[in-house]
């Protein structure tokens, strides 16, 4: 009960554009710093090579949210390949994360999709991947369109399924083939579309991890469960489905230790790596996630 008030209340706060637009002017703060490795590429650049060296692939993520301008998400799509670049010319292990309505999709679809090429375009010159971060359900059904109308031109694009979303077996049936990130859900979402159920959801997500498994198709789970983590090692054996099938991801800063385990055992780990000044959206959702993580905002606002 109180942990569902806990999540109702982060979930809450991540939407004030307020808090979010003050929180640009105040710099990393609250112990954000924990969960989000600076403001510019050159500290994410500098932190993926510590990861690198630990054994760890990564994905970095450039945070922003409320974007409803243009020229905010023409800015966006140039950091996007600034940090592409940055990525090449250092030599490290890391792909990109994008958000759709950081690159315009709130404000014309044309728009999102030509800052997309953009970025694919660069991705395809460097060798790399873009993986599309899966938003709230009012984004869900533009994000499969704009993903299937990318890959008519690009491979190296993927997107996210959620396991709380009743579609998401379904969904993955039509999305055979294509790399993936499997994940529980992080919005807050209706019960008409949503399962609300803490079980239920992890019923699911193991579900759909394995539908998508068995069609032979690339398949990053992305979970700090160890109970999940340890279900799909086990399933993978028992399948014969090969280590360079699969990978699994978790966040920044979360269960490092359980990082480099899962690293050192010879599995795939990328870490998601997120930058910038727009934090606050992002970390509202982790605390809401896991009240434990509180204590990050409580250590950080202590130490200020
Ligand atoms: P969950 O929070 O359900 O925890 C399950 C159990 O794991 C806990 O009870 C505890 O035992 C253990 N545990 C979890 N965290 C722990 C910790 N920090 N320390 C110790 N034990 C811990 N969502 C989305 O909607 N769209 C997206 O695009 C993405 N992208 C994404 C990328 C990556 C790399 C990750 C890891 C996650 C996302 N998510 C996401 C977020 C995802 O949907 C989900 O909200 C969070 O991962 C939290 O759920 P978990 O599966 O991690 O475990």
């Amino acid at each position: 009960m109180v942990e569902k008030l806990t999540k109702n209340f982060f979930l809450y706060l991540s939407k004030s554009k307020v808090l979010n637009k003050g929180a640009k002017r105040w710099g990393l703060r609250l112990g954000a710093s924990q969960v989000v490795a600076g403001v510019s590429i050159e500290s994410v650049i500098k932190s993926v090579k510590e990861l690198n060296d630990k054994g760890l692939v990564c994905t970095v993520d450039h945070l922003g949210e409320f974007v409803f301008k243009k020229e905010e998400a023409v800015q966006a799509t140039t950091v996007c390949v600034d940090t592409l670049e940055a990525i090449s010319e250092a030599g490290v292990k890391c792909n990109l994360s994008v958000k759709l309505t950081q690159l315009g999709l709130d404000i014309d679809k044309r728009l999102c999709l030509d800052n997309m090429n953009r970025i694919l375009d660069t991705a395809r010159r460097t060798n790399n991947f873009v993986r599309i971060d899966m938003e709230d359900y009012t984004h869900y059904h533009q994000t499969l369109e704009m993903l299937k109308e990318l890959r008519r031109k690009y491979n190296n694009v993927g997107t996210v399924i959620q396991a709380y979303l009743y579609s998401a077996k379904d969904d993955l049936e039509k999305l055979k083939g294509i790399p993936l990130r499997l994940v529980k859900g992080a919005y807050k979402e209706s019960a008409k579309v949503a399962f609300q159920d803490k079980k239920k959801i992890d019923a699911n997500y193991m579900k759909i991890i394995k539908q998508h498994l068995l069609t032979g198709s690339y398949t990053a789970i992305a979970t700090h469960d160890h109970r999940i983590i340890e279900q799909v090692k086990e399933f993978c054996h028992q399948n014969n489905i090969p280590r360079n099938q699969f990978e699994f991801q978790m966040l920044y800063g979360f269960r490092k230790e359980l990082q480099e385990e899962i690293a050192r055992q010879g599995y795939t780990m990328r870490v998601y790596v997120p930058f910038g000044k727009d934090w606050y959206g992002y970390f509202m959702r982790r605390l809401a996630e896991r009240p434990q993580n509180v204590s990050f905002a409580l250590k950080g606002f202590l130490s200020r």
